[in-house]
């Protein structure tokens, strides 16, 4: 593992009381804990560190996934990512995520043998599709459905067995296509297709959402490997909104489905995995190049965001974008050229030399131009983070694994600064005080 050289002590004065502590660093890092000593008065808690959204605090020690948000590196297991976009494959790369190496020949025939024979779901699942709305959105869908696997697979519940999470984690690698598949053609209304093991890993998932009548479904090849390599780019991403979900939801011992159910609510949001769709439907509202200045002037002025712009981490071009913006001319080559396209690369155009975004370090992440591969490939806007979902399960499922196996974690229990009131006692209801805030609330529930 890649240590950070950076260990030693911290000398800390608490100008309250005048002591002085000495904070040992490993690792770049302090443990909040060692601040608990740090006391005004016997009865005093203890200093708590105050960290909302996580900006400065590490929730694990992880082995997976490097990001350097100031120069833009991305690797899995320490294999840039653009070498793994040129390479290889998306279940290759789900082997080097779980397993920590690249797979020989034998082991990804195996590891691939094992994925494809667990892509058919139980039965009930359809009963269960069908119970969604018609027109439930398929993101929804996948939260549930994946959630309900738990509960036909029982023997998940046994998380600190090894093989039983083995098997939990090629069930999952190969069963959320066909969820995602059949959530799409549930909302269509059209039946559902079988997995079709001869083909590979997207190009099965195409066949499921796309095959109609015809006997044997080809995708075409290029936009085959477009999505598996969509699908490696999304692969695992440290410690982001969702897969913090799966690690919270995970310590408190629940089985991979319902904490990996937890990390598909956390890619719904449209901060996270629903940023995509958001873009398409920003593009469309511009409409034209010509409008873009305009809508650019907007954004600066405080109306909304420029959608797949910024990032927590990358202060830097997000190495993915990179990679996307090049598979989205290839797509397009096969496509057809899509209008918003040129509207896309004007609005990034004037953005990167705008001292707007210059200045907060706001280049195009990841998402900017991966929702207009999907609509190039005749996905629906709210598929979009559904392929979000079936790329990122890999890297949800490492890091579950690597938790469970983490002897220094304990199920997730932030603490708070409360700043409520002071203790006081129940009155009957005829004696409490109405303030004026309270007589405003009434009146706007009269209207
Ligand atoms: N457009 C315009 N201004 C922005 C944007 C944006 N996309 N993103 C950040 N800013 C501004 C923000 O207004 C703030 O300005 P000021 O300092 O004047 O108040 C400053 O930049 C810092 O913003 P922040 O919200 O404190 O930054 P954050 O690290 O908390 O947010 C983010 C990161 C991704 C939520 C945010 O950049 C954003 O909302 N981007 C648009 C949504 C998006 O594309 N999300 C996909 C993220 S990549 C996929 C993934 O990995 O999940």
């Amino acid at each position: 593992m890649t240590t950070v050289n950076s260990s030693g002590s911290l000398t800390v004065t608490d100008n309250r009381t005048g002591k002085t502590y000495d904070i040992p660093v490993e690792n770049g890092a302090f443990k909040t804990m060692d601040f608990r000593q740090i006391k005004v008065s016997d009865d005093d808690f203890g200093l708590l560190g105050y960290d909302p959204g996580f900006l400065n605090t590490a929730s694990c020690k992880s082995a997976i996934t490097y990001i350097d948000g100031d120069r833009g590196i991305l690797r899995y297991r320490g294999y840039p990512i653009e070498q793994l976009a040129l390479h290889s494959t998306f279940l290759e790369t789900a082997y080097l995520l779980i397993k920590g190496e690249l797979p020989d020949k034998e082991r990804l025939a195996v590891w691939s043998y094992n994925i494809h024979h667990h892509t058919m779901t139980h039965a009930n699942i359809v009963k269960f599709m069908d119970g969604f709305r018609y027109d439930a959105h398929p993101m929804g869908i996948m939260v549930g459905t994946v959630g309900a696997l738990s509960t036909f697979y029982p023997d998940a519940k046994d998380i600190m067995n090894e093989d039983s999470r083995k098997l939990q984690v090629r069930r999952l690698i190969g069963k959320i296509p066909t969820l995602a598949a059949m959530s799409f053609r549930h909302s269509m209304g059209f039946p559902y297709v079988l997995p079709d093991n001869d083909l590979s890993y997207p190009g099965n998932f195409l066949s499921m959402m796309f095959k109609m009548t015809e006997q044997n479904y080809s995708p075409n090849p290029v936009l085959e490997r477009a999505l598996d390599v969509l699908f490696i780019l999304h692969a695992d991403h440290e410690q982001n909104c969702s897969t913090n979900a799966v690690r919270a939801v995970g310590s408190s011992g629940v089985d991979p489905y319902t904490a990996v159910a937890a990390g598909c609510a956390a890619l719904y949001g449209p901060k996270h995995g629903g940023a995509n769709e958001a873009v398409i439907r920003m593009l469309m509202e511009i409409g034209s190049i010509e409008k873009v200045p305009e809508f650019i002037k907007s954004v600066k002025a405080g109306s909304g965001r420029l959608m797949g712009f910024g990032h927590r981490v990358y202060k830097n071009y997000d190495p993915r974008a990179k990679i996307i913006k090049k598979i989205a001319f290839e797509v397009f080559e096969e496509t057809g050229r899509s209008p918003l396209l040129d509207i896309a690369l004007e609005l990034e155009r004037i953005a990167l030399e705008d001292d707007y975004f210059i200045s907060r370090k706001l280049y195009p992440n990841v998402d900017f131009y991966s929702g207009l591969i999907y609509k190039a490939m005749g996905f629906p806007l709210d598929m979009f983070p559904v392929l979000f979902a079936i790329g990122r399960i890999p890297g949800w499922l490492s890091q579950w694994t690597e938790h469970v196996q983490d002897s220094d974690q304990k199920i997730a229990r932030p603490r708070q600064l409360y700043l409520g009131e002071e203790a006081r006692d129940w009155m009957p209801i005829e004696s409490r005080p109405r303030n004026r805030m309270d007589e405003k609330k009434l009146d706007i529930c009269r209207l």
